[in-house]
């Protein structure tokens, strides 16, 4: 095959990347996005500020161009995300208690009904544990209104699109020893004992010298496939784009048959957030860089 959504499509799963509603007017952008990848998540349109700027307000003016845009070229739509502890518009922040719990549910409601249907999976909750060895909650205001905030968010979420694959979603539990991993490990597992909805769960994969690659990746997903839930790599990006570490990430998914796919975190290196590590697919011109090649041949 000649993209990467088409070698990823061979074995039933979807190569995807995060597009930014304004940079779709750049033509180098929009092409090498249109023609490479099926599968797109907002990189930040569908957050909270981004779609309830006001409490009870919702705005899906840019949320709608990056999915316009993606359904336009043939593309299916992760949801990106719906109950986090950043990014959360004033109003939010300043909420608490039993008010902050009716607006996330709220918020849910809201924006999961203007797309009833339409996206294949959402990041219901995004980034739940904390960081380190603790394998506590992180503290955040969601977190304050009581321990079952995640799986109230699953079960709404759940009630207002059934037809929603519906992901938790975080970062530094790739690594199968890390105490996070186990976190959400424990979580997932009390999840599909108790019949809390859950779908899948999302490795955001933003590989740098401090939270590195590990071989032990495969395993990791392999132990939560087991569980009985999908798996994807939702956000990948990799500190100097190593050609071996991005071909490594691939085969790992290939191995595990719930591996649904993998999401890049941006076009070309001057599109990510962290463009002072280089670690896209694609410099800055627009031309492959020896990790494309080695993605595409590994798929
Ligand atoms: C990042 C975006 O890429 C930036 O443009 C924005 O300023 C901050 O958020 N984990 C996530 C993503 O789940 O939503 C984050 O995206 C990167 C880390």
């Amino acid at each position: 095959e000649s993209t990467l959504g088409a070698a990823a499509a061979q074995s039933g799963r979807y190569f995807g990347v995060a597009i930014a509603a304004n940079r779709l007017s750049d033509s180098t952008y929009a092409t090498i996005a249109a023609r490479e990848f099926n599968s797109v998540t907002a990189e930040n349109e569908m957050k909270i500020d981004a779609t309830q700027p006001q409490r009870g307000q919702f705005n899906f003016t840019a949320a709608d161009r990056v999915y316009n845009w993606a359904v336009q070229n043939g593309k299916q739509v992760r949801g990106h995300t719906l109950a986090w502890h950043s990014q959360q518009p004033g109003w939010m922040q300043s909420l608490s208690g039993s008010a902050l719990r009716q607006a996330m549910i709220d918020h849910i409601n809201g924006v999961m009904s203007h797309y009833k249907g339409k996206i294949a999976q959402w990041d219901v909750v995004n980034e739940a544990f904390a960081d380190g060895s603790s394998g506590a909650r992180r503290d955040s205001n969601l977190q304050r209104t009581g321990n079952d905030w995640i799986e109230v968010a699953f079960r709404t979420a759940r009630a207002a699109d059934p037809s929603a694959k519906l992901c938790y979603n975080d970062y530094n539990v790739e690594d199968w020893t890390w105490a996070k991993t186990q976190a959400m490990y424990a979580m997932v597992r009390d999840f599909k004992q108790r019949g809390v909805p859950i779908d899948c769960v999302g490795f955001q994969s933003h590989f740098n010298s401090g939270s590195p690659y590990n071989s032990n990746f495969r395993t990791t997903l392999q132990n939560f496939a087991a569980l009985g839930v999908d798996v994807a790599i939702t956000e990948l990006d990799i500190q100097g784009a190593s050609a071996t570490t991005y071909a490594n990430v691939v085969n790992d998914c290939l191995a595990v048959s719930r591996c649904l796919g993998i999401t890049v975190w941006g076009v070309r290196d001057s599109d990510s957030w962290r463009s002072e590590h280089t670690p896209l697919l694609f410099n800055n011109d627009g031309s492959k860089k020896p990790a494309y090649t080695a993605v595409l041949n590994a798929l």
